[in-house]
């Protein structure tokens, strides 16, 4: 696989410099400290949040107290602002740098009905006045890089596309630091595949926009791929990443056109997997650290031979105990 050309390497989002054009994607439920230390320790250079409601930064001593912010090794780290006002958004941004974060991101991407239903996220893709406006009162409440994150549309209405490009005009004349589009409409969901020759054609349209893409980012080749076919400044790895931090890895040796490092051993699995539960039960009771794990057991059980039946026993374990055995058994069987 080729190279991406030393020029492209970096990725600038304002005074942000990541020295390679990928990082973790915001996911809710998923990037909680732990998936976030991982990640940064596979190599991403940049993590994000999932999505928080503008309203929590409203109540600045239970900010402090909450789970989201960042560690001093994590930096940096982004946090993700969800709300339907501007000026709410714009001062939630700002109690968020002021808690600790390095970067804002704006969403207007999120399909999930209850926040649609509340007018935020995703239903503002049909509303490109308060998207510009959210945006222009964030710059002016922040000294941080700012970026928003898009769908390509609402839906696939002819109304939904004239709004779509309305915002990227809009976008393109404010300037946030970068913008990532998530190739798919609010009302497509996850379904389908991402549509990357809309991100590709707005990259055409405006060039000077710092622009990165979003969508079945499942393998480190296909970062490469995307960067070099779209011709756009980044790409996010997201659902590619949950059980599998190794993506990181591989995805910095192909860009930097080094050997891609051989496929983690039992061991190393094993270590991953100790660790991540770890930190799991750190921020969790045990009971629901245990229950919240399991959504990550699909992902690392794949890198295992015996994919369904680890997969079974770690998601079946009831205690810190079980898990613990079930890791020794079927990662470490000589110990
Ligand atoms: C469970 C889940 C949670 C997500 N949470 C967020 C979020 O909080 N903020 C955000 O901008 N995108 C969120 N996304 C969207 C992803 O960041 C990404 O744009 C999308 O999954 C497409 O990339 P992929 O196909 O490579 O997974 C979420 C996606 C999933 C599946």
């Amino acid at each position: 696989m080729i190279p991406i050309p030393l020029e492209r390497r970096q990725l600038r989002i304002g005074t942000l410099t990541l020295d390679v054009p990928f990082y973790q994607a915001a996911l809710s439920g998923y990037t909680d400290r732990a998936m976030r230390l991982l990640a940064k320790r596979f190599g991403s250079p940049l993590t994000f949040t999932g999505v928080l409601l503008d309203k929590i930064a409203l109540h600045p001593k239970a900010v402090k107290t909450l789970q989201f912010l960042p560690d001093d090794e994590e930096h940096p780290v982004g946090a993700q602002v969800l709300g339907s006002d501007p000026a709410t958004m714009a001062a939630a941004a700002a109690a968020f740098v002021k808690s600790g974060f390095d970067l804002i991101d704006l969403n207007f991407a999120c399909p999930a009905s209850k926040v649609l239903s509340r007018g935020r996220g995703g239903y503002l893709m049909n509303h490109p006045a308060v998207v510009a406006e959210a945006i222009e009162r964030t710059r002016a409440a922040i000294k941080c890089p700012l970026m928003i994150k898009l769908r390509i549309g609402f839906d696939d209405s002819e109304r939904s596309r004239d709004d779509f490009w309305d915002i990227c005009r809009r976008v393109a004349a404010i300037g946030p630091d970068a913008v990532c589009i998530h190739g798919r409409t609010v009302a497509q969901l996850y379904r389908g595949k991402a549509d990357w020759s809309v991100l590709a054609e707005v990259k055409r349209q405006y060039p000077h926009l710092t622009l990165i893409g979003s969508g079945d980012i499942m393998t480190a080749e296909s970062v490469v791929e995307r960067l070099t076919s779209s011709g756009l400044d980044g790409v996010v790895i997201a659902r590619g990443a949950v059980g599998n931090p190794w993506i990181f890895r591989d995805a910095r040796a192909l860009v930097e056109g080094s050997p891609v490092p051989p496929p983690p051993d039992l061991a190393e699995q094993a270590g991953v997997l100790a660790d991540h539960l770890r930190m799991v039960l750190q921020l969790k009771p045990e009971h629901k650290g245990l229950m919240y794990f399991r959504k990550f057991a699909a992902g690392y059980s794949r890198h295992h031979p015996n994919r369904k039946t680890v997969q079974l026993d770690l998601m079946s374990a009831k205690s810190r105990l079980q898990i613990e055995q079930a890791i020794r058994k079927h990662y470490l069987p000589d110990e």
